[in-house]
């Protein structure tokens, strides 16, 4: 591992040579790979988030009464980088993520990292790993960073202290298919959000309460569940950790964003480039009856990019889609936004970061 640099800035580690970690980089799923450095910066009460720094990865310390582990005070979020041919690295839309950060955080009341702060960050933790970034064409670093109260709670209040920690992990697919297809089950019991909770920003407990109908639907053989609205049970909300698309000739319809579902930057980015791409986008209520004669459905996150679906099961009744392949209008659009995001085509949108 190179020599750990405090305050490492992003021209301090730009011109530097690393060579490549020693990884099967053919064989990228989607887990953790321990990498060489996590960026951490704190901020106490009614104070700023300030002297943020790279550290070794590691463990962290955290009081057994921290506000994350009692109450779930905590956020997070997800980007990738890529690396160019020409050696340079991409960043996709990481302002999004920052902004995205900032309003979880009001919701989950911390104060959060300036956008300023949380981009400069991500560039100093991923060029810090940079020998972690698969080689152009293999996979991505999948970057993680945390928003969370650290600070010793008992009784339930906004911790007293904050931390955000960012660390990054090479990553290939997300799901066990590749890119092949995935089959999806729509839960009929439990739902993933509701209105006036928190569905619609990235905070963790989010993700620990579709664990339940995520196990059962992966020991039936499913890839994941499909969540619907809890008040008309009727409506498609998302899947477990990524957004959904139904299309039908040249009309892509997706849930609107109301508070219940998680704004995602790729959803936000597939919008656009499918629109660019002479389709008609529609973000409404979107029934599961509409499943029935969808030419193609497929989801959108930042770990799943663009996931074909291959059929669905709502109430023992199966749907497929695309006759076992990847439709051509997931296709296209899947190859539009990872062309872009790995520096292949013009980035017409000015989306990506370049370091
Ligand atoms: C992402 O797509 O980056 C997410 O945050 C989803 C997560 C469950 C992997």
């Amino acid at each position: 591992a190179p020599p750990l640099r405090l305050h490492a800035t992003v021209s301090d580690t730009y011109s530097e040579t690393i060579e490549l970690a020693d990884l099967d980089w053919d064989n990228l799923g989607f887990g953790l790979q321990p990498t060489d450095y996590m960026y951490m910066m704190k901020c106490s009460e009614g104070g700023r988030f300030a002297n943020g720094e790279l550290r070794r990865f590691g463990n962290i310390e955290l009081s057994p009464s921290a506000g994350v582990l009692n109450y779930g005070q905590g956020l997070f979020e997800g980007l990738k980088a890529y690396r160019k041919q020409d050696g340079n690295i991409l960043l996709f839309r990481p302002e999004e993520n920052a902004l995205r950060m900032k309003m979880g955080a009001e919701r989950m009341c911390m104060p959060s990292p300036t956008v300023e702060q949380f981009v400069e960050a991500v560039k100093t933790t991923v060029l810090a790993n940079k020998r972690w970034i698969p080689p152009p064409g293999k996979g991505s670093l999948y970057v993680r960073p945390l928003l969370m109260g650290s600070g010793a709670v008992l009784g339930l209040a906004p911790a007293p202290e904050f931390t955000f920690l960012i660390y990054v992990s090479p990553v290939g697919n997300y799901f066990k298919e590749g890119v092949a297809p995935i089959n999806l089950v729509v839960e009929n019991e439990l739902h993933r959000a509701t209105p006036g909770g928190t569905g619609g920003v990235k905070t963790i407990g989010n993700y620990a309460a579709v664990l339940k109908a995520q196990s059962a639907a992966k020991a039936k053989g499913y890839s994941d569940v499909l969540y619907l609205d809890c008040v008309h049970k009727r409506y498609l909300e998302e899947v477990s950790s990524c957004n959904i698309f139904v299309v039908k000739g040249k009309v892509i319809s997706t849930p609107a964003i109301k508070g219940t579902i998680l704004p995602g930057i790729t959803r936000k980015s597939i919008i656009d480039v499918a629109r660019s791409q002479g389709f008609q986008v529609e973000e409404r209520l979107v029934s599961v009856n509409e499943l029935l004669d969808a030419d193609e459905v497929f989801c959108t996150g930042t770990a799943v990019v663009v996931s074909p679906v291959g059929s669905i099961t709502y109430n023992d009744k199966r749907v497929s889609y695309g006759d076992n392949g990847v439709g051509p209008v997931s296709q296209q659009l899947y190859s539009v936004l990872t062309r872009m995001q790995m520096g292949l085509i013009e980035d017409k949108m000015n989306w990506t970061v370049e370091l």
